[in-house]
């Protein structure tokens, strides 16, 4: 397997405050792998994940995708990799269609932007203005955005805050097409069971430091000594809502 991302010793501390943000934390993430990022609020996942992006400068430590890194290969990595950011106004003034040509262009290639639309259930809305669209929908906007150019690697802060159940679970579908294709996706959420469903293998932060990684299963078993037998399920309010508004996937398909 080849290793995508490779963090070592991570430090960031923020000049004006002295905040230590990040510190010294260290993984890796391997072709075609979904690695999730968890943590309470102020934990120190944005700042990593935009520090993996190019966005921001680290205090100390390395960071390495596919081999190289950002001081010296800048063109080459913005080619390789999408994303999404926590939060993000710059878009307003442009139609649906128009961000997501838009970031068709920074790539090689792309998927044809109207399959794209579609799939994001935004077909109606192309020739809508970013700011004339709810939370969600621009959310999957952003979305669409990051993996129109079908890149090798997406990060993903949060991307499923605002969407609802339905939009919530299309959008795990496009996750599992993405790393059946062999993209690495590198995910921030706060949404544990989507944490469950994505993620083969995730690292929990606090305070900047990563507390526990592995995969979800070894990291239930090893926090609870007795192991967690699960009940057959019964149906949730969230299964209600999908039955009721409609859904692509199927229960059973959603926790496999
Ligand atoms: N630009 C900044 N300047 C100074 N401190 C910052 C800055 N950005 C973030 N911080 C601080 O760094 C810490 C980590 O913030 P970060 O945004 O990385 O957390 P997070 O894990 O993404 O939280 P959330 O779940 O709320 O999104 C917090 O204490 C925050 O206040
Ligand atoms: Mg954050």
């Amino acid at each position: 397997m080849t290793t995508v991302i490779e963090v070592n010793h991570l430090r960031k501390v923020y000049k004006r405050t002295g905040k230590v943000a990040v510190d010294d934390i260290s993984f890796k993430v391997e072709e075609g792998q979904c690695f999730g990022l968890l943590g309470p609020n102020g934990a120190g996942k944005t700042t990593t994940l935009e520090i993996l992006q190019g966005l921001r400068s680290a205090t100390s430590g390395e960071v390495t995708l596919f081999g190289l890194n950002w001081q010296k290969d800048e063109v080459k990595l913005r080619g390789l990799m999408g994303g999404v950011m926590q939060h993000n106004n710059l878009y307003e003034k442009l139609k649906v269609r128009e961000c997501v040509e838009l970031f068709a262009s920074f790539y090689p290639s792309y998927t044809p932007i109207n399959q794209l639309l579609e799939r994001f259930s935004l077909t109606e809305k192309k020739e809508a203005w970013l700011s004339e669209l709810s939370g969600g929908q621009k959310q999957r906007v952003f979305l669409a955005m990051a993996v129109v150019g079908q890149p090798k690697l997406v990060f993903l802060d949060e991307p499923t805050t605002g969407l609802d159940p339905t939009s919530r679970q299309e959008f795990w579908h496009i996750i599992k097409d993405l790393k059946a294709s062999g993209t690495c996706v590198m995910l921030t959420t706060h949404y544990m069971d989507e944490a469950e469903f994505l993620c083969d293998d995730l690292a929990i932060i606090n305070s900047g430091k990563i507390i526990e990684s592995g995969a979800p299963s070894d990291i239930i078993n090893r926090t609870f000594e007795t192991p967690v037998i699960k009940e057959p399920r019964k149906a949730t309010l969230n299964d209600v809502f999908l039955k009721l508004t409609g859904s692509s996937i199927s229960k059973e398909e959603s926790y496999a």
